[in-house]
């Protein structure tokens, strides 16, 4: 089912799930975020252009000191945006920061099949992260929450 528009429920279970996992992956948030952001790379090599502070730098990519952070944004948004589901949707609840991911990722030229590549290189960073919790309800939960942040920024990224 779940057609066009229809949000999908994001339950108790899944929370939990985003929640446990990430409680764990945090003590290892710098390293994790760090290998997410070079599998992005390493799929779409091209994705790197978008950003100002690797396009103008003169250092190797895997050792950009700036590149930790934007991938860290993306671990602990997509956790928070796991929490705010449960609690009526991230669209409402997130509007301001909302309309400015929308705006930055418009600006910088951020299209559907980086998000896509994004969600992959995410769910086998956690798969790696927590071999021992990983099971197909884990990936589950945190595409939905990925996805769900996703449409929440995609709504606000109108020129
Ligand atoms: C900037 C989050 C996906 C490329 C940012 C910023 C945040 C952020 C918090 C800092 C600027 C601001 O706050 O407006 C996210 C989240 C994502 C996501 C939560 C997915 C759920 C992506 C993807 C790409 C991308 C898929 C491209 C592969 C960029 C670029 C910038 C940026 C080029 C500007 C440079 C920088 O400040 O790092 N993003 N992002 N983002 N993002 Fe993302």
């Amino acid at each position: 089912m779940g057609s066009c528009g229809e949000r999908k429920i994001f339950s108790e279970e899944q929370e939990a799930l985003v929640i446990k996992s990430w409680s764990v992956m945090k003590k290892n948030a710098p390293d994790l975020a760090f290998k997410f952001f070079l599998k992005i790379f390493e799929i779409a090599p091209s994705a790197q252009k978008m950003f100002p502070f690797l396009r103008d730098s003169k250092v190797p990519l895997e050792q950009n000191p700036k590149l930790k952070p934007h991938a860290l944004n993306v671990f602990t948004l997509t956790c928070e945006s796991a929490v705010q589901l449960r609690k009526g949707g991230i669209a409402a609840a997130k509007e301001s920061t909302m309309k400015r991911l929308g705006a930055t990722h418009l600006k910088y030229g951020v299209l559907d099949e980086h998000f896509e590549v994004t969600k992959f290189a995410l769910l086998e960073t956690i798969k790696e992260g927590i071999p021992e919790m990983w099971s197909v309800e884990m990936k589950g939960a945190w595409a939905e929450a990925y996805d769900q942040l996703v449409s929440a920024i995609k709504a606000q990224m109108k020129p």
